[in-house]
């Protein structure tokens, strides 16, 4: 990704039914990507789109009693209703059954044949309509199920003749390719299975289907109707403008990222580089696979009555919790678990408490200290202000690998670091001495900066969120770009608002998947007392403390205040601990010590730390560790 400007897809969704909060978590994620790039300056074209043809829209048509094209025509509404409400910023939603993408399927089905690597035959094979995937006898689950892990259904026997792709012939190409492109399918893990799979050797691939006919004909055999894969895949370079916008086309292609679930990694990363091949056109950047959601723990389905749409969800929660949740939760790439409590956990701890209570805290100080009006920046070196850029930089550095996680990872750092200088600075000691009025002014004027380039990171994920957060701070929402540290400009007078996310009682179970209810707002997060984080009951239960048992004990090399541990907590993990001036290794191996396991892995000194262990301080920093009041067996659960 070095050139100039950025061009992101999602796969096009098929139409046979209306999308679900799996096809929301891909375009929320695509749309973050290309939100981060716009926000970097860079040129950027992000595309989505429909998937229309084949068989298995035919069916569903057909049970709804209506042509193909009326039924896409309806199913297409609710992809862009929900896209608009999600806030997804595509530039296109491209629909195959647009004429340019028509136009672009036949020309590269030209080029294919051009190139000698389509040919006539017999097929013989097994066919899944939901996937739209041909299998082999030998490939199938108990004789007749679709081995695809997330469809499973019966397959259908299909002999026909049909056109085929000399795929058997990029065997070696491909795996080339790869070699000299280890990043082209993302995570690398993902390039892997790629690999060893195209390692088995090719086979050729049947393109197009006679037996029904709603899709786009094969050129001079109109019997025929194109693969609905090829079909598809092409989408991505007619949206880049192929057909109506050379400039365009050239600008943006060869894409960046293609993102998409790891259902469907195959055709992106084996039949659609071998497809641009043999058309001899280039080959996107990467093709980044994501993970996969399952529902309380189960597989998505209508029958299962478990299905999500995102728009009872949006409903119930509101749009940037959802958004915010959904990245959060899990790194891309990862398969996950949707639960309500879960997600109104995210709300109350790291929305609410964290992030709202950040901002209202903060907009109070100023009203009272400053008559809300922006203060001078501090004179010197702001601690704050060396944390922002740096969180910013690394912000922007995991979006360049489309690690969406890390980087709102990053983003929260300033949030948590902001929150523990709030409590370290005591401005409402500092208040009470007028000899200290230069240095309250600096330390909220840091806070006030740090929340105004918050929101620039914050807003790819939220942008609701980061536009009042702009408000609030009475900054103009187009006025955040990445840029010098002081230019919340002195004088600017700050408004604050309601609380950015109201709490959400947990009392009461959250909703079923099947019947959202509207969420009781709770008291405002701005309700805590100036200066103190008041966290709920909820928030404190989501903490697991255990008894923990330190097996291994040893310095880390040049850092005087730091030991890693190794401790029995259940299960053993590393935790780095800054009791080293207090405790001697040696004294802590067989010590029953108290650890919070749940926290977020953090890397000190390159060593990860799963976990910390609690000590008390007193005012010299004499440091004590908190011990259990006699045995008990390692993993014991504190509470
Ligand atoms: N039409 C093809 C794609 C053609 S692209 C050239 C298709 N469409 S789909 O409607 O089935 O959508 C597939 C995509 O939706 C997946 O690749 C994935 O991005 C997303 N998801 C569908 N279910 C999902 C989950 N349960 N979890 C996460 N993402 C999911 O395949």
């Amino acid at each position: 990704m070095t050139r100039d400007a950025f061009f992101v897809t999602t796969p096009i969704y098929y139409v046979n039914d209306v999308p679900h909060i799996g096809h929301a978590y891909t375009s929320i994620a695509a749309d973050v990507m290309a939100r981060f790039h716009r926000l970097s300056g860079r040129p950027t074209r992000f595309l989505t789109g429909t998937d229309e043809h084949g068989q298995k829209v035919e069916t569903a048509a057909g049970k709804a009693g209506k042509s193909p094209k009326q039924f896409a025509d309806d199913v297409v509404v609710h992809f862009k209703e929900l896209w608009k409400t999600l806030k997804i910023s595509h530039d296109r939603l491209i629909r195959t059954t647009d004429a340019d993408h028509e136009a672009f399927v036949a020309i590269l089905w030209e080029k294919m044949r051009q190139a000698g690597d389509i040919y006539h035959g017999d097929y013989e094979g097994w066919y899944c309509v939901h996937d739209e995937t041909f299998w082999t006898q030998g490939q199938l689950l108990e004789g007749n199920l679709c081995p695809n892990p997330w469809c499973k259904r019966p397959v259908s026997k299909h002999k026909e003749t049909s056109y085929f792709f000399r795929l058997s012939k990029y065997t070696q190409p491909l795996l080339d390719y790869y070699a000299a492109h280890p990043d082209f399918v993302l995570p690398d893990f993902r390039m892997n299975e790629v690999r060893s799979f195209v390692q088995q050797g090719l086979n050729d691939l049947s393109i197009s289907r006679s037996n029904f006919s709603w899709g786009i004909p094969v050129p001079g055999d109109p019997k025929h109707v194109i693969y609905v894969w090829v079909d598809a895949l092409a989408n991505y370079i007619a949206g880049a403008g192929y057909m109506h916008d050379q400039k365009m086309y050239e600008t943006f292609w060869p894409a960046d990222v293609h993102l998409i679930g790891k259902d469907i990694l195959r055709f992106h990363a084996v039949f659609w580089p071998a497809f641009l091949m043999s058309a001899g056109l280039p080959l996107p950047a990467h093709v980044f696979a994501h993970g996969f959601w399952t529902i309380e723990g189960q597989k998505m389905s209508k029958s299962l009555g478990n299905w999500i749409d995102p728009n009872d969800m949006i409903r119930a929660y509101g749009l940037d919790p959802l958004r915010f949740y959904l990245m959060r939760e899990i790194p891309l790439g990862a398969d996950g678990d949707f639960s309500q409590a879960a997600l109104v956990g995210r709300i109350n701890s790291d929305l609410a408490n964290d992030l709202g209570n950040l901002l209202s805290r903060s907009l109070a100080m100023v009203g009272k200290y400053l008559d809300g009006v922006v203060p001078a920046p501090t004179a010197g070196d702001s601690p704050l202000a060396r944390l922002c850029l740096d969180a910013e930089a690394r912000c922007f550095a995991a979006i360049a690998e489309c690690n969406t996680h890390r980087a709102l990872l990053a983003a929260w750092d300033i949030i948590s670091r902001a929150n523990k200088y709030i409590d370290e600075a005591a401005p409402w000691v500092l208040a009470k001495d007028a000899a200290k009025k230069r240095e309250l002014e600096g330390v909220l004027y840091d806070l006030l900066e740090a929340q105004r380039r918050l929101a620039m990171l914050l807003w790819p994920f939220m942008p609701d969120t980061a536009e009042k957060m702009l408000a609030q701070l009475g900054v103009a929402p187009k006025a955040v770009k990445p840029g010098n540290w002081g230019e919340l400009a002195q004088g600017t007078t700050v408004r604050r608002g309601e609380a950015l996310f109201p709490r959400i009682e947990t009392k009461a179970p959250a909703p079923a998947a099947d019947a959202p209810k509207a969420a009781e707002p709770a008291p405002a997060a701005g309700a805590a007392p100036e200066g103190v984080a008041i966290v709920s009951y909820d928030d404190f239960a989501r903490l697991q403390f255990k008894v923990g048992v330190v097996l291994e004990a040893e310095r880390v090399p040049k850092a005087d205040k730091l030991l890693k541990l190794l401790v029995d907590t259940g299960e053993k993990r590393t935790i780095v601990a800054g009791v080293a001036q207090h405790y001697a290794p040696e004294a802590m191996i067989g010590r029953q010590i108290v650890v919070l396991c749940n926290l977020a892995p953090r890397a000190l000194r390159g060593i990860e730390s799963h976990g910390m262990l609690l000590a008390a301080k007193d005012k010299e920093g004499h440091l004590k560790l908190l011990t259990i009041d006699g045995p008990l067996p390692a993993g014991s659960s504190i509470s």
